[in-house]
């Protein structure tokens, strides 16, 4: 039967990190590995209190279907949160409620892409976006990019000389995985490069209101003069992820189609869910629940800085993220990181091994940490463990005979990838 199915679901491959985290259901496992907000930050009992009053005053209406574009004060708030936050002056009718950024990235996706276009992206960059695009069969084309984002020359260059350029994927506030937040500059720039060549800029920003250190910047939305940016925001890190809410702002030119698109996958996002949600946050305190949260998660990175800084050999780097979810580390070039997961895993400690989250391969021997999710006691134990498993694997790496392995593994792994036949070693 394997032959009935579709060219592109040839090409599908199961999220990596979907897999860890499978392993990481078992509590005794300290896992680094998913982007789980802290659960103790889940405002549960005001979203109980939001559902009754829902319900008691207009249960019919949400348990109803709904119009597409999502619940009209939901789409006001956030119309007002896209300008008091982000910058970006936004009307209520350029917002789309999505289930998640995840559909919102799988709707431009099937809106942008042809097989065979060119995606041009950050690298590393989210690996749920690689996923969900290459649902559409396309080519992903990395830009360079420094420590302050993107380079606007670069891209300018490749936009240039890439055929079938369709959009530039890019996550400016403390990336997916490696922490990294854009400079101002470089946000404005490379909005004007993506203008000048015509091209849309697909911002998806899960983590923008994260920020525990430094000073807030505006998000490439709020650069916009020409249509260029469509800009993804979501309710899973701020409020709760199990919410399933999102949203898109959508430039004139890709809302309709954007509409039909939408409607045709699920008609349209929980109309509960929405309703609870606008309830609850008409009366909610969002500046204190974000002070709460960033001040959780300051802590927690602090603590894995501090472990990472005692437990790991000198050799190891390491990022020191200003907000976000996620810290990036670059173990020595002679590891790699997916073979470290096994004895990580031995010890029950979980991450993510950096190579997932390279669109055309690279990244072996980095990582990604995220701190949200475990106390500070488990953060240093977990730590403390995976330093462990670093100095092994330098032993190993450093014992004679280890060199002449380690390349024939490579061969190996690589010919793999490419889906030819392993070669003899
Ligand atoms: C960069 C990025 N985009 C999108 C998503 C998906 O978010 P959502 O929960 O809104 O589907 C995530 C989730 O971690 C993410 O990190």
């Amino acid at each position: 039967m394997t032959n009935r199915f579709a060219r592109r679901v040839a090409d599908l491959k199961a999220s990596e990190i979907r897999e860890i985290l499978k392993l990481t259901q078992n509590p005794e496992v300290i896992s680094f590995a998913g982007g789980l907000p802290a659960p103790e930050t889940f405002p549960v009992a005001a979203v109980a209190d939001a559902a009754a009053r829902v319900l008691a005053s207009h249960g019919a209406v949400a348990l109803q279907y709904a119009t597409t574009e999502g619940h009209r004060p939901l789409r006001e708030w956030l119309a007002r949160f896209m300008t008091q936050r982000r910058g970006a002056w936004v009307s209520p009718d350029e917002i789309l409620i999505t289930n998640g950024s995840q559909q919102g990235l799988d709707l431009v996706g099937k809106a942008l892409l042809d097989e065979g276009d060119a995606v041009l992206c950050e690298s590393p960059t989210y690996v749920g976006a690689l996923n969900a695009l290459q649902v559409f069969q396309p080519r992903f084309v990395p830009v360079p990019t420094d420590d302050d984002g993107m380079l606007p020359e670069g891209l300018d260059r490749l936009l240039g000389e890439t055929e079938r350029a369709k959009m530039v994927y890019a996550i400016p506030d403390f990336q997916n995985p490696s922490g990294r937040c854009w400079s101002r500059e470089r946000r404005e720039r490379v909005v004007a490069v993506a203008a000048r060549h015509g091209v849309p800029v697909v911002e998806d920003a899960p983590y923008s209101e994260l920020r525990f250190a430094g000073e807030p910047l505006p998000s490439l939305k709020s650069f916009d003069q020409r249509g260029t940016v469509i800009h993804l925001g979501t309710f899973s890190k701020i409020l709760s992820p199990g919410l399933r809410l999102a949203w898109i702002v959508a430039p004139g030119w890709f809302a309709k189609p954007l509409n039909i698109l939408k409607s045709s996958a699920d008609l349209h996002t929980s109309t509960f869910t929405q309703m609870v949600a606008a309830e609850h946050l008409a009366g909610a305190d969002l500046d204190t629940h974000l002070a709460r949260i960033r001040e959780l998660y300051r802590q927690r990175r602090d603590v894995m800085v501090q472990a990472l800084e005692r437990e790991m050999p000198a050799e190891v780097r390491f990022t020191r993220p200003e907000g976000g979810l996620f810290l990036w580390v670059e173990l020595p070039a002679r590891l790699d990181a997916r073979e470290l997961l096994p004895c990580a895993l031995a010890r029950n400690v979980a991450f993510v091994p950096g190579g997932s989250f390279w669109a055309r391969g690279g990244g072996d021997h980095t990582l990604r940490l995220n701190y949200s999710n475990m106390p500070p006691e488990r953060i240093e134990e977990g730590v403390r463990r995976l330093g462990e498993v670093v100095r092994e694997a330098l032993a190993n790496a450093d014992s004679p005979g280890a060199a002449s392995a380690r390349a024939a593994r490579r061969v190996a792994a690589a010919a793999a990838r490419s889906g030819r036949a392993v070669p003899p070693v």
